[in-house]
């Protein structure tokens, strides 16, 4: 399997990072590549609606125990993010099929469409559909920062955003998912730890704020008498920053974009996109409240003007308790610790676990360093990830516990 992660970064990565932003070239390469290793174990794979690509192997039982993740990246994003899981699901895969051994429940890999929303700022994309909790007609309107929209960047790519719910028709042949995927936070490595349970995800809201106030020559135009949005902007990203600390959350502005954007202007426009995370609905409620009225305050403190919208957001949400067990136990047996934590990363896991007992499996992370080229975890730590995935795997086929009812 790291053989596998391995070539995938050489054909779609490499020293600047990952290259596999969703509906992208590097993206459909990678996935072709995952295509080429299912091929050579004789199973062929899908694109659903969503553009989310399965594959099945028959069990003994039906409903399908799902596992995988996402082959998409960030730009310049790390080679384990996403692929770690999907390449690990193939290798689940290929070890039933190569020992001859026909697994006692059905066995599906998922590929999910665009996790990371890099490009539209929408992130599970492929996993909302199927988990339809998608508002499809909104999600398409959005636009990248090239002006692109996302409907027609689907339908380039076979995806018509009218059908992509239907991807939820699969949710009938599936009993529960399990996910592998890297911390990218310093907790295992912290604890010395080389496998641990996911206990569920921190709620998110991401919003785009727009400062408008006015355009004016860099030499000429009085100090006292500016309208500065890009300086109102920044205002309003540290207070951010200081309501996240105080409320013990995460607030990250990851785009500041200036108009016009040279040296010899005062920005007249501004646009900040700020991604508020907790692991409390109404804390991140509370928090999200305090930060809109200090980006209202900062605007008006440089007499500008505010527009604010919500790009995308998830409430938080709690894996399923038997299957986060299972995890322990396999964790503990396995990877020799026992240990529970709570993402501050999204996951896909986070959509299906809404309508399917769902649970996680994360392998440390070196500095705790994701999102980035630098990402990395030693071949030691991935091999006992990798070996507490494939039990914990294991005794999800053979559970006998009956499918839940699901929940939506
Ligand atoms: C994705 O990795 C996210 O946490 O936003
Ligand atoms: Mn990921
Ligand atoms: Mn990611």
């Amino acid at each position: 399997m790291i053989a596998d992660l391995r070539e995938l970064d050489r054909r779609t990565g490499g020293p600047g990072g990952a290259r596999r932003v969703a509906w992208t070239e590097g993206w459909r390469e990678a996935r072709a590549f995952v295509e080429e290793l299912l091929s050579q174990i004789g199973i062929s794979s899908e694109r659903d609606e969503a553009g989310n690509v399965w594959a099945w192997l028959e069990g003994d039982r039906e409903h399908a125990v799902a596992i995988g993740s996402h082959l998409d990246s960030v730009p310049s994003g790390g080679w384990l993010d996403g692929a770690l899981g999907v390449l690990t699901a193939v290798g689940v895969m290929r070890a039933w099929v190569s020992a001859g051994r026909r697994p006692p429940r059905w066995l599906a890999l998922v590929d999910w469409a665009d996790e990371e929303g890099a490009r539209f700022g929408h992130s599970l994309f492929g996993s909302s559909a199927f988990s339809g909790t998608l508002d499809a007609p909104r999600a398409g309107e959005l636009r990248d920062h090239a002006g692109h929209q996302l409907a027609d960047v689907l339908a380039a790519d076979g995806v018509d955003i009218g059908r992509v719910l239907d991807a939820g028709r699969r949710r009938a042949r599936l009993a529960r998912y399990l996910e592998l995927h890297i911390e990218q936070g310093p907790v295992l490595e912290h604890g010395g730890l080389r496998a641990a349970a996911v206990s569920g995800c921190v709620g998110i809201e991401r919003h785009r704020c727009q400062f408008i106030g006015q355009t004016g020559h860099a030499g000429t135009t009085p100090m006292g008498s500016r309208r500065d949005a890009g300086l109102a902007a920044c205002a309003a990203a540290l207070e951010a920053e200081r309501i996240a600390v105080d409320c013990g959350g995460t607030a990250t502005t990851g785009s500041l974009v200036l108009s016009p954007g040279i040296p010899t202007a005062v920005p007249g426009e501004a646009e900040m996109l700020v991604d508020l995370r907790h692991a409390d609905a109404a804390r991140l409620r509370a928090m999200l409240g305090t930060v809109l009225d200090a980006a209202r305050a900062a605007a008006a403190a440089r007499h500008c003007e505010l527009r604010a919208e919500r790009v995308w957001g998830i409430e938080p949400v709690e894996f399923d308790k038997t299957l986060v067990l299972l995890a322990r136990e396999a964790c503990a047996e396995v990877a020799g610790s026992d240990f529970v934590l709570r993402s501050g990363a999204l996951h896909d896991a986070a959509e299906v676990a809404r309508v399917l007992p769902a649970a996680m499996i994360f392998a440390p992370s070196i500095g705790g360093i994701s999102h980035a080229a630098e990402e990395n975890t030693s071949d030691d730590d991935l091999i006992a990830a990798i070996n507490a995935f494939g039990r914990l795997c294991a005794n999800a086929l053979v559970s006998r516990r009956p499918t839940p009812e699901r929940r939506a």
